[in-house]
């Protein structure tokens, strides 16, 4: 369907496409809405596993697969902060600042973030291996601080254990996965 995005795209990722497989795994989570537009997240999700974040190219693929016009697909990407934007570190760090996290000290835990990266918020490590953000609610209050990296949630922090994630990832290790004392789920489980 033709239409544009409010603003003219400033970075992106070229032409892109699905494979055929792809295609048919879209018409297959199409199939389970009563519109295509429904299918709208599910997409924009696989689209973001496959080219990492979600440029007005990408958006505007995914529109045209769904017979949508890019600004209802802009609009929905836009709106979700696990949509991504922008291009991210190897490692995008979001830490919730939402009441409950607050209470047991979300502002510290970013302090210490700030501190241990070199960054803001909002940047990308000069290696290119961490990005931080802030978040609204990651729907994990009980458990607080907490954060979510990649796709896993690691909850009741505390420097200590912040300092060990971050010095295991610098030095070559894969991301841990979640204490399971603490953890309750994670994308990763969700999907094996
Ligand atoms: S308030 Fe932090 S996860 Fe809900």
């Amino acid at each position: 369907m033709a239409g544009a995005f409010p603003r003219p795209p400033d970075q992106g990722h070229g032409p892109v496409s699905w494979t055929d497989e792809e295609q048919a795994r879209i018409e297959e989570i199409c199939a389970r809405y009563p519109t295509r537009k429904s299918a709208t997240l599910p997409v924009l999700w696989m689209a973001q596993r496959k080219w990492g974040w979600l440029s007005y190219d990408v958006m505007k693929l995914v529109a045209e697969t769904l017979g949508q016009p890019p600004s209802e697909v802009y609009a929905v990407a836009t709106f979700y902060t696990m949509l991504k934007k922008q291009p991210t570190g190897t490692y995008l760090i979001q830490v919730c600042h939402t009441l409950s996290c607050q209470l047991v000290g979300a502002e510290e835990i970013i302090a210490h973030l700030k501190k241990k990266l070199g960054i803001e918020e909002g940047e990308t490590t000069p290696d290119g291996m961490f990005t931080l953000m802030r978040v609204e609610c990651l729907a994990s209050c009980g458990s607080g601080p907490m954060m979510q990296i990649d796709d896993d949630y690691y909850e009741q922090l505390t420097p200590d254990a912040i300092d060990a994630i971050i010095d295991g990832l610098r030095s070559g290790q894969p991301l841990p996965l979640p204490r399971p004392e603490v953890n309750k789920w994670t994308f990763r489980s969700l999907e094996s």
